[in-house]
């Protein structure tokens, strides 16, 4: 299904866009000691969560349509992705590092609500959110993305 494959790309600015916010919002209530509040921060924390969930749930869709995902694998063997780093990314990397990268944003979410205090709930998002952010951007495969 190409379309699935469409919007996987293009929606990938916009989970890396409102994560970068979102990281970069927490790191400046953090160090200058603001007030956590729902208007805001609440609402940018919560949109890169769903962001990230949409393209998690698309990407896991993807992965058993798309030829280069789990049919790669089935269709070569796994001796032969693993010994090609194209395509062990895709079919390996890419999909495994990222249920993790947004398992580490589901738990800076939820770490951030039992806080009552405003600098624990964005340490709780700069750091979990953060280590997703860098996890996400270690294994995006670039060349394909830009071609
Ligand atoms: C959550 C953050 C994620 C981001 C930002 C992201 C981003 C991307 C990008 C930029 C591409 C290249 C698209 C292109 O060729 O134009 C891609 C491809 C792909 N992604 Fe993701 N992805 C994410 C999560 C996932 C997950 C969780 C899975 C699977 C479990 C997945 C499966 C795939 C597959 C199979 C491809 C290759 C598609 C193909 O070439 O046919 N992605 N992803």
């Amino acid at each position: 299904m190409e379309i699935l494959q469409t919007v996987h790309s293009y929606l990938a600015y916009a989970v890396l866009a409102v994560l970068f916010i979102a990281v970069g919002n927490a790191i400046i209530g953090l160090v200058s000691n603001k007030i956590f509040t729902m208007e805001k921060d609440l609402r940018i924390s919560l949109f890169a969560l769903i962001m990230s969930h949409i393209q998690l749930v698309i990407g896991l869709v993807l992965y058993f349509v798309s030829t280069s995902g789990f049919k790669a694998i089935q269709l070569v063997g796994m001796e032969t992705i693993t010994s090609n780093p194209a395509a062990r990314l895709l079919a390996l990397e890419h999909p495994l590092i990222n249920i993790i990268a947004v398992v580490l944003i589901t738990i800076g979410w939820s770490r951030h609500k039992k806080f009552l205090e405003g600098n624990k709930k964005f340490r709780s998002i700069a750091i979990f959110y953060g280590l997703g952010l860098l996890l996400i951007l270690s294994r995006i495969p670039w060349g394909q993305w830009f071609n």
